[in-house]
């Protein structure tokens, strides 16, 4: 069997097509225009690039968009006056903090000051806590993006063995708390390994659904999965440069081997890596309607 291709790429740029038709729907018919600020602080490159990603993609959307790019050296005083100020304007109804932050600042305190209301990341502990008790206002974009990219897959969520590797705050444990909810595109009985795991193949080879959110690259291998598995690699490596120095990609999963018993899987790159963005805008889209009494 060689599996079908989930192609994230695709269903992130048919998902964006909708979401340009509302925005100008918004505007023409409600004058609303949905407003997502990108804050980032110090020069990390891979940040910088997903910061121009994130502002690149709300322009050709419609969405309005502010960036802050602030000095390395910032205080948590001033950075948590930035979101204070932010809160408070009517044109913005999403705030982004690109994380990692610079090791003197409190990531928790930051993303706690911003409101929830405008929290489009999903990372506030009020909209963390409302996802466990299945009244999601904003999920975490990757793990959304994820769900949609099962749904879009016709693959069988309700009632399925998902078993998902790693438990991070961003990846791991929300994905497992979405597909876990009792309604539409959940439903499904839920496993998470990590490093403690006792016996990682007996629960990966269980799996109807294995999603892979490890940071290893290639690690599950064709012997750790059953004829049939869905495949979610969330895995972003680095495995080195080609000769004119561009990044050489790969994901968590031995794509070629597990793709030869697989029945779908996501290919890296191409795969979640689209749908995160996405997922942003249809928060912020979400966000705007919301602020503007349209839902
Ligand atoms: N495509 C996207 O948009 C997107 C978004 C976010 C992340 N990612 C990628 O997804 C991957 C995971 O990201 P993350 O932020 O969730 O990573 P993370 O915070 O480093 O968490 C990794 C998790 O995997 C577990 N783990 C690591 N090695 C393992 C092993 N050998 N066996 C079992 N469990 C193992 C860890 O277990 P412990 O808890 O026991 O340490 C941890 O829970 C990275 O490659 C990242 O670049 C992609």
């Amino acid at each position: 069997m060689t599996a079908q291709l989930i192609k994230g790429a695709e269903v992130a740029r048919e998902i964006r097509e909708e979401l340009k038709k509302e925005i100008a729907e918004l505007k023409a018919k409600h004058n609303v225009v949905p407003g997502l600020v990108t804050v980032l602080v110090g020069a990390d490159p891979a940040s910088q690039v997903y910061v121009g990603a994130k502002e690149k993609t709300s322009q050709e959307l419609g969405i309005y968009s502010e960036r802050y790019d602030l000095p390395e050296k910032t205080s948590q005083k001033e950075l948590i006056a930035l979101i204070d100020k932010l809160n408070k304007d009517p044109k913005i109804n999403g705030i982004l903090v690109q994380l990692p932050l610079p090791k003197h600042l409190n990531e928790g305190e930051v993303l706690y000051a911003i409101d929830p209301k405008k929290d489009v990341d999903g990372f506030h502990p009020v909209n963390v806590g409302k996802l466990m008790i299945g009244q999601p206002d904003y999920m975490p974009c990757t793990p959304a993006g994820i769900q949609q990219l099962l749904i879009h897959s016709g693959t069988q969520i309700e009632g399925a063995e998902v078993v998902v590797v790693g438990r991070s705050n961003i990846v791991g444990k929300p994905i497992a708390n979405i597909l876990l909810q009792k309604a539409p595109g959940a439903n499904a009985t839920v496993t998470i390994c990590h490093t403690r795991t006792r016996d990682m193949t007996f629960h990966t080879r269980r799996a109807d659904i294995l999603i892979v959110a490890a940071g290893k690259p290639k690690y599950i291998t064709a012997d750790m999965v059953k004829e049939g598995v869905v495949v979610i690699d969330v895995g972003v490596n680095e495995i080195g440069r080609t000769a004119e120095g561009k990044r050489i990609l790969c994901g968590d999963v031995d794509f070629e081997t597990v793709k030869e018993k697989a029945k779908a899987i996501t290919p890296v790159p191409g795969g979640v890596g689209p749908m995160t963005i996405t997922m942003l805008m249809m928060n912020t889209v979400r966000a705007a309607k919301v602020a503007a009494g349209l839902t």
